[in-house]
């Protein structure tokens, strides 16, 4: 039997099919050739060395207010962000919920976010959130539920938001967000509820698709917005 040979190595690691081909090689000219693609290799694979939604999540926390210490548990040392508070994982280690809510949060909602690509529910109402909304979100394909409701987001309603597909709750009321609001929103055809009241929105109500179902309250308070649009006689950014 064989003593223990260094080029059982590679025979024993979890790396892809190509590397066990190298034992063809002369046996003492492979080691030298192989221990520096090992090396390569090990550096270049995300899957083998790296943690990408957690690094997004701590990137974006490193900029947030966080009075209460509700982050604390976002320790990036770990090995993923699913061991977090308020953090939850599917069985793949991907992040598919972020609950936020009530949470005296301050600082702006990341562009990273737009990184979680199985995120289902982004639960973020009742904080101090401020800025825009990044229109990163709309990669979020995934996402069954957005609730930024209750902060101070400004600016306007990403029109990227048409790419989500998913989403069956929207509820952005209660905050300052500006601009008409995008007809690219009428393809939202699994939108089920939307809540765009309290805001400084212009314009008319879109009537087309799921804007059929959704009661007038959905748009209260918003004193610069007309009613719903009459189709093919009123422009519908009138007004802003
Ligand atoms: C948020 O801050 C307020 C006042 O500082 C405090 O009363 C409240 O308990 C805080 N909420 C949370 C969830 O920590
Ligand atoms: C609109 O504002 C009024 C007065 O502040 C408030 O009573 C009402 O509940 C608001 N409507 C909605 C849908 O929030």
């Amino acid at each position: 039997m064989d003593s223990v040979s260094p080029l059982k190595l590679p025979l024993q690691s979890p790396l892809p099919s190509p590397l066990l081909v190298v034992p063809r090689y002369p046996r003492m000219a492979s080691l030298p050739v192989l221990l520096p693609c090992l090396l390569l290799l090990l550096a270049a694979s995300p899957a083998l060395s790296t943690n990408p939604e957690g690094e997004a999540l701590h990137a974006w926390r490193t900029r947030l207010t966080d009075p209460t210490n509700v982050l604390q548990s976002w320790d990036p040392t770990l090995v993923n962000p699913c061991t977090w508070f308020h953090v939850t994982c599917d069985s793949q280690n991907r992040v598919i919920r972020l609950d936020l809510g009530n949470s005296n949060i301050s600082g702006s909602i990341g562009p990273e976010l737009g990184g979680l690509e199985r995120l289902q529910y982004l639960e973020l109402y009742r904080n101090n959130f401020q800025g825009k909304i990044p229109a990163e979100l709309g990669n979020l394909k995934s996402l069954i539920s957005m609730d930024l409701y209750g902060n101070q987001l400004q600016g306007e309603i990403p029109k990227s938001f048409a790419k989500l597909k998913s989403l069956r709750f929207l509820r952005l009321n209660n905050n300052r967000l500006s601009g008409s609001i995008p007809r690219e929103l009428v393809f939202l055809s699994n939108l089920k509820v939307l809540d765009l009241s309290n805001n400084d929105l212009c314009g008319t109500i879109p009537i087309d698709g799921p804007f059929a179902n959704f009661p007038l309250q959905s748009f209260d308070n918003n004193s610069r917005l007309n009613g719903p649009e009459l189709q093919g006689l009123v422009p519908y950014d009138i007004g802003c």
